[in-house]
C-alpha cells in the first residue's frame, strides 16, 4: 500500500563548534546541530520537509538543497533569497518528488562555509528500493589543516594560485566527518552505501581494493540495472549508491581512492579514507533485482542543440586566472521556457576538469564527444574532462524563478564558472532584470 505524504519538520541551527575528527584532534567546524555532517533528512518520496534553519554563525548563509526538484524560491542560492542573517531563522518548506541520494549545504561564501562543514545528506526512500540489510551514507570530504588543526587561506601569490586553480583540497580526509573511521558489518550481507562527495575539489575514485561491488543509483535515483565495477568514480556534488557485500567473515579492507588526474598542480595519490571489518556472519535479506526500472530517453542523441555553454580558463594578473562561462564571469544566461525541450551542449574548452552542476532539474547526458553513454541515468552532476563536449537533455517544468549552473569545484564557482539563466513561463510576460547583485568574498 502506498504511503500517505506527510509533512516532516526539522529545525536545523547552524554555529561555529568543536568537533573531533579523530581522538585528540579537535577542529573548530561550521554545520548545522553541533554535527558534522548536519543530520541526514530522511523522507518517503511526495512528503514535504519543513526545514527551519536558525543561522548562528558569524556570517550570514543560506542552505541549498543540492538535488531536489523543488520551488525556485527554496533553491537557497542569494538569486532567490535575502540571505539569512546570524540571529535569524528561515523556513524552507518543499516536497521530494523523487527518491534518491540527495545532500544539503551552504550556498553563500562556501569556499569557507562548506569547507568547514556545512553540508548534511537527505535520504529520500521509496516503496521501489531495493531491499538491502542495512543502509548507509558516507559523506566524502577533505580539509586543509595547518599544525594546531586550523583552517588556513594561503598568503602568498603562488599558493594562492594553486588553490585557486586546483580547487582546496587538503589532506585530512573524512568520511562523515571523521578520519580513517571503521566500518562494521556482517559477513554474507548486502549493505546500501550512499556515497555523497561534499568535498571543495577533491576527486574521489572509489575501491575496495579490487573487491567488486554494484552501482545502483545515482544524483537521481535508481539507475536502469545494477552495474557490477571495481572502481567508480565520484565528483565533487554527484552521488553514486552502491550495494556493497556480500563479504567473507575476518575480512577487512580499505576505502580508498585511486589517484584520478584531473589536470592540477597537486598530483593525486591512493588515499584511505575507511577501514572496512566484517564480523560474524548473519543471514541475508538483500536482494538487488536485475532492473530497476526504464529510464526514458529525453531526446534522440541526434537532437537539436538549442544551446551551447563554453566552459574556460583565462589569465587573470590579480589571480592568475579566471574562471569563465561563455568568456565570461557570473554570467547571466538566456532564460528558457517551462516545457521546452532543453538540448544544451558543455563545451570544456579548458585542459582541466569540471563537474557541472545544474540547480533543480535532472538531465540526462545523449552524448560525450558525439558518443552516446553506456548506460541511462537521472544527472545533476556530471563531469567534464578537457577538451571535451557533453550534450545533455532536460525538460523545464513550471517551476519558474531563476536557476543556475555552475562547476562543483567550489573554488571554480566562486572564481566565476557559473551562469544564472530564469525559468519563464510562457503565459506570463517576462520582465527581464538587470544583472544579479553578486556577493565575492
Ligand atoms: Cu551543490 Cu550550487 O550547488
Ligand atoms: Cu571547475
Amino acid at each position: 500500500m502506498k504511503n500517505q505524504s506527510k509533512e516532516i519538520v526539522y529545525n536545523l541551527e547552524t554555529s561555529v563548534f568543536n568537533w573531533e575528527i579523530a581522538p585528540g584532534k579537535t577542529i573548530e567546524a561550521w554545520g548545522f546541530n553541533n554535527q558534522l555532517p548536519g543530520p541526514i533528512l530522511q523522507a518517503n518520496a511526495g512528503d514535504t520537509l519543513v526545514v527551519r534553519v536558525t543561522n548562528n554563525l558569524p556570517e550570514a548563509t543560506t542552505v541549498h538543497w543540492h538535488g531536489i526538484c523543488l520551488p525556485a524560491g527554496m533553491d537557497g542560492t542569494d538569486a532567490m533569497q535575502k540571505p539569512i542573517e546570524p540571529g535569524e531563522m528561515f523556513e524552507y518548506r518543499f516536497e521530494v518528488p523523487q527518491s534518491g541520494t540527495f545532500w544539503y549545504h551552504s550556498h553563500t561564501n562556501e569556499t569557507v562555509q562548506m569547507e568547514r562543514g556545512m553540508y548534511g545528506a537527505i535520504v529520500v526512500n521509496s516503496e521501489f528500493d531495493p531491499v538491502t540489510d542495512n543502509d548507509r551514507v558516507f559523506m566524502i570530504d577533505d580539509m586543509k589543516l595547518d599544525e594546531q588543526n586550523n583552517f588556513t587561506t594561503p598568503k602568498w601569490y603562488v599558493p594562492r594560485v594553486v588553490e585557486r586553480h586546483d580547487g582546496r583540497e587538503g589532506d585530512t580526509l573524512l568520511i562523515n566527518g571523521k578520519e580513517n573511521p571503521v566500518i562494521n558489518m556482517h559477513a554474507g550481507q548486502t549493505e546500501r552505501w550512499r556515497f555523497i562527495n561534499s568535498s571543495s575539489a577533491r576527486y574521489f575514485l572509489l575501491h575496495m581494493e579490487g573487491r567488486p561491488f554494484r552501482v545502483i543509483g545515482t544524483d537521481g535515483g535508481l539507475l536502469e540495472k545494477p552495474r557490477t565495477v571495481t572502481e567508480l568514480l565520484i565528483t565533487p556534488g554527484e552521488r553514486m549508491d552502491i550495494a556493497a557485500g556480500p563479504f567473507n567473515e575476518d575480512e577487512s579492507f580499505a576505502i580508498e581512492s585511486l589517484p584520478y588526474n584531473r589536470v592540477t598542480f597537486l598530483k593525486a595519490q591512493r588515499q584511505t579514507f575507511a577501514t572496512v571489518i566484517v564480523g560474524a556472519a548473519k543471514q541475508s535479506n538483500a536482494f538487488i533485482p536485475g532492473v530497476f526500472r526504464t529510464i526514458k530517453p529525453l531526446a534522440a542523441q541526434d537532437a537539436e542543440i538549442n544551446r551551447t555553454i563554453k566552459l574556460s580558463v583565462g589569465p587573470s594578473l590579480k589571480n592568475g586566472m579566471n574562471f569563465k562561462v561563455n568568456n565570461d564571469m557570473h554570467v547571466n544566461d538566456q532564460p528558457v521556457k517551462v516545457g521546452e525541450l532543453q538540448v544544451w551542449e558543455i563545451n570544456n574548452a579548458s585542459l582541466m576538469d569540471h563537474p557541472f552542476h545544474l540547480h533543480g532539474f535532472f538531465f540526462q547526458v545523449l552524448e560525450v564527444n558525439g558518443k552516446a553513454p553506456e548506460y541511462m541515468a537521472w544527472k545533476d552532476t556530471f563531469n567534464i574532462t578537457p577538451r571535451t563536449k557533453v550534450k545533455i537533455a532536460w525538460m523545464p517544468d513550471n517551476r519558474p524563478g531563476t536557476w543556475m549552473y555552475h562547476c562543483h569545484i567550489i573554488e571554480h564557482h566562486a572564481a566565476g564558472m557559473m551562469g544564472h539563466f530564469d525559468v519563464i513561463d510562457d503565459s506570463k510576460p517576462y520582465v527581464s532584470k538587470p544583472a544579479h547583485h553578486m556577493h565575492h568574498h
